[in-house]
């Protein structure tokens, strides 16, 4: 028996088709990459912008001509997108040859419903409209073998106006710490040299555990961990970035310097209405404060260009930000009216041609930054945690610096879970190229 499991969206979505493979393995299912042979096939999507979903709409649509093919083959589809309650709905009456609609907070019923499934041959739907407890000791089949997905927190309470996050993935709860480093102490013995530490607001961990922890304190006990060589952890919120985290991540030296660290907009009209809780100096005061402490620090953000009311004023501000800043990356967004939330109902929505050619001057420039920073990094040797073979060439094998940059040397793939240093040669826009230094191996 075979299963193939289809994720679109974040790390989470990631994370959780990992827990969707291992409740299917332990049923006895295997992975495959050719859905013609699979038995179980699962979309898990995200609804974030309305592009992701017009996407799955499409892909659903393929699907049935898998059912006519073989009717025995099991058809689901979850993630945050069934969340909305009208979506579940369509998706049941539009799409009758899907056999499981379930959603983010009943994930671990996954066998209960195939086995329902097989037995009545009727869709079934079930979407938890609240969150439950955090389920520990789920099943997970990783897909990566050198760095492991971990969560601590689940939900998000922050509200940005154009998100339909809180409304998905329900309130925040965080993982207790004993579970957190218990899992990571396996994951180590298992072989794994890294992890990243998962949540949409990383440091708002703990505030709503009746033991008195936040972000800074499960870092450093993280930090203690023998035998694991880089931490890292996202999304972090501006808001919360605290001088004690600063501090913790400043002398914690399994910590990665490389923060992710979402500015969404530069004009603090605009981040106010976005219901950010900084302001625009208060943002760049914050990057000056981190790299105070941690001169290497690579920062990279999140932009939204063409919010509601988002002038050409307005814009400019996003466009000095990035400026002042230098930003080692930044995922651009042309804002996306979700339905249910507060900003797609504003007046002012900006018409799509204006947020196109917003969008284009924004990624022109984030990425000609992107590119200047990578090629100031020519000859410099940096530690690469090397992660597995290029997609495009099997004697090219891809690592990371410790800022999250891509190097990419000639090799084999036991370079695959080693850390060595390498001498950057070039650079491209996303990535770096380099040569492994072997007679310093033993410094790493
Ligand atoms: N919790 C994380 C990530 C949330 S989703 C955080 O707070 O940063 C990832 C990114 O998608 C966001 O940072 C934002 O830039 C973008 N995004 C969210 N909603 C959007 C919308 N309605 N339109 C366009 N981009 C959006
Ligand atoms: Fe969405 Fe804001 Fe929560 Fe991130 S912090 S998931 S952008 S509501
Ligand atoms: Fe998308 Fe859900 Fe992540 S909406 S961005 S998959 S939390």
């Amino acid at each position: 028996m075979k299963y193939k499991i289809e994720t679109w969206g974040c790390q989470m979505n990631e994370h959780d088709s990992e827990v969707i493979a291992g409740m299917l393995e332990d049923m006895g299912y295997q992975p495959t990459d050719d859905e013609n042979v699979a038995d179980v096939v699962i979309l898990n999507t995200c609804c974030v912008r309305e592009k992701a979903e017009s996407k799955v709409f499409g892909r659903l649509g393929t699907l049935k001509r898998l059912k006519q093919n073989n009717p025995g083959v099991i058809l689901g589809v979850c993630g945050c997108m069934m969340q909305q309650p009208e979506m579940a709905e369509k998706i049941r009456k539009r799409m009758p040859h899907m056999d499981l609609i379930f959603g983010t907070h009943n994930i671990h019923e996954l066998p209960q419903l195939i086995k329902k499934a097989q037995e009545s041959q009727t869709t079934q739907v079930e979407v938890w409209q609240r969150e439950g407890e955090v389920i520990e000791d789920l099943p997970i089949r990783r897909f990566h073998g050198v760095k492991a997905f971990v969560n601590i927190m689940y939900g998000c309470n922050n509200f940005c106006t154009y998100c339909i996050v809180p409304y998905v993935r329900g309130r925040e709860r965080s993982r207790q710490p004993e579970d957190i480093v218990a899992e990571i102490k396996d994951l180590v013995q298992h072989g794994y040299r890294e992890v990243m530490l998962l949540g949409q607001n990383v440091n708002s961990y703990g505030k709503d555990l009746s033991q008195n922890i936040d972000f800074a304190d499960l870092l450093q006990q993280v930090n203690e961990i023998e035998g694991l060589d880089r931490i890292r952890f996202m999304t972090s919120h501006p808001r919360d970035f605290t001088d004690k985290l600063i501090d913790i991540l400043a002398s914690c030296e399994r910590v990665c310097e490389h923060y992710h660290l979402p500015v969404q907009a530069g004009s603090t009209r605009i981040l106010k209405k976005m219901n950010r809780g900084y302001s625009k100096e208060e943002y760049l005061r914050l990057v000056e404060k981190i790299r105070d402490k941690v001169p290497q620090a690579s920062i990279t953000t999140d932009i939204i260009v063409g919010f509601p009311g988002e002038t050409e004023a307005d814009f400019n501000e996003t466009i000095d930000v990035v400026q002042r800043v230098r930003f080692d990356g930044a995922y651009t967004f042309i804002y996306s009216p979700r339905p249910g939330t507060p900003a797609a109902k504003m007046e002012e929505q900006v018409p799509e041609e204006v947020k196109k050619e917003r969008f284009q001057k924004l990624l022109e420039l984030v990425n000609s930054i992107t590119e200047e920073i990578n090629h100031r990094l020519v000859g410099r040797t940096l530690p690469v945690l090397f992660e597995g073979t290029s997609k495009y060439d099997e004697n090219i094998i891809a690592g990371r610096t410790r800022t999250n940059k891509i190097v990419h040397v000639p090799g084999t793939k036991d370079l695959i879970g080693k850390i060595y240093p390498v001498r950057i040669t070039e650079a491209q826009m996303f990535s770096l190229s380099g040569e492994i230094l072997k007679e310093n191996q033993d410094l790493f």
